[in-house]
């Protein structure tokens, strides 16, 4: 998101949490390993780092992730208790499932665990990397990269891929979109509480549910029906054999 000023971000955001601290970067390698990087020398929880350009962008499972200018990459620092830790994924893809509705009217969904799509498109990919020393976190980095006016046709990586203003057919004002983005994170923590009202807002929205998917997590491919969640944010598989399995890391396709 280029020529960015977090100040106008900063001055119209009322946040318990999110968003106390915002720093600005035009070129970063990833917002991500800046937010560890804070997060490490102890930044201010809800603190801030959004990127005019990656050239770095890490996605989930070692992946690459292609952002270039006109996308909005985002990194927030947290320090949550252990028991919070499976709700960040769930935080973090309602929020943006709550701002795309809220800034452009457009419906989105979420594929399990926390992809966010358009139409079957992907606008949205969230990656989360925790610190933990035995049974306690240091920090966690929820890092959210999200098409807003992505060039998607230079792009071959991206040739699958949705962004806001070519589903919406208009412009959008960044300043509000990544106001509306923190204001829900915030919501959200803050209002954590035992889970359940996000686990739901979550489950409700994905469109993995009941469908056909191949899932593959580590060396092991799952095919079958999507079932069930666990409330840890697992997913249950009904495979042809009958077998119910439980995947609680991978990457889900969805079939037919
Ligand atoms: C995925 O879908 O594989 C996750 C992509 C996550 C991309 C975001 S962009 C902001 C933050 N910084 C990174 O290097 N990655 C995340």
């Amino acid at each position: 998101m280029e020529n960015f000023n977090p100040e106008i971000v900063a001055n119209n955001l009322n946040t318990k949490i999110v968003g106390r601290n915002i720093l600005y970067f035009p070129s970063v390698t990833s917002t991500n390993d800046i937010a560890k990087e804070k997060a490490r020398l102890k930044a201010p929880e809800g603190t801030v780092i959004i990127a005019g350009e990656q050239t770095a962008g890490k996605g989930r499972l070692g992946r690459v992730w292609t952002s270039p200018k006109g996308t909005l990459a985002y990194s927030v620092v947290l320090y949550p208790s252990i028991k919070q830790l499976p709700f960040l994924i769930m935080i973090a893809s309602v929020s943006v499932v709550r701002a795309i509705k809220s800034i452009t009217g457009i419906a989105s969904e979420i594929k399990w665990p926390n992809d966010v799509l358009i139409n079957g498109k992907k606008v949205c990919g969230i990656l989360i990397e925790n610190s933990l020393r035995g049974n306690k976190v240091d920090y966690s980095v929820i890092g959210i990269g999200l098409n807003v006016s992505t060039n998607l046709k230079d792009n071959p990586e991206l040739s699958n891929a949705a962004n806001l203003v070519e589903e919406s057919g208009h412009g959008v004002d960044s300043p509000s979109l990544i106001c509306r983005l923190l204001t829900e994170i915030d919501n959200l923590y803050v209002g954590l509480s035992d889970g359940r009202a996000v686990f739901h807002e979550w489950r409700d929205n994905l469109v993995t549910l009941g469908r056909q998917v191949r899932a593959v997590s580590g060396d092991v491919v799952y095919e079958g029906i999507a079932e069930s969640l666990g409330f840890d944010g697992s997913l249950f598989i009904r495979q042809k054999d009958g077998k119910l399995v439980q995947v609680t890391q991978g990457d889900v396709t969805l079939r037919g």
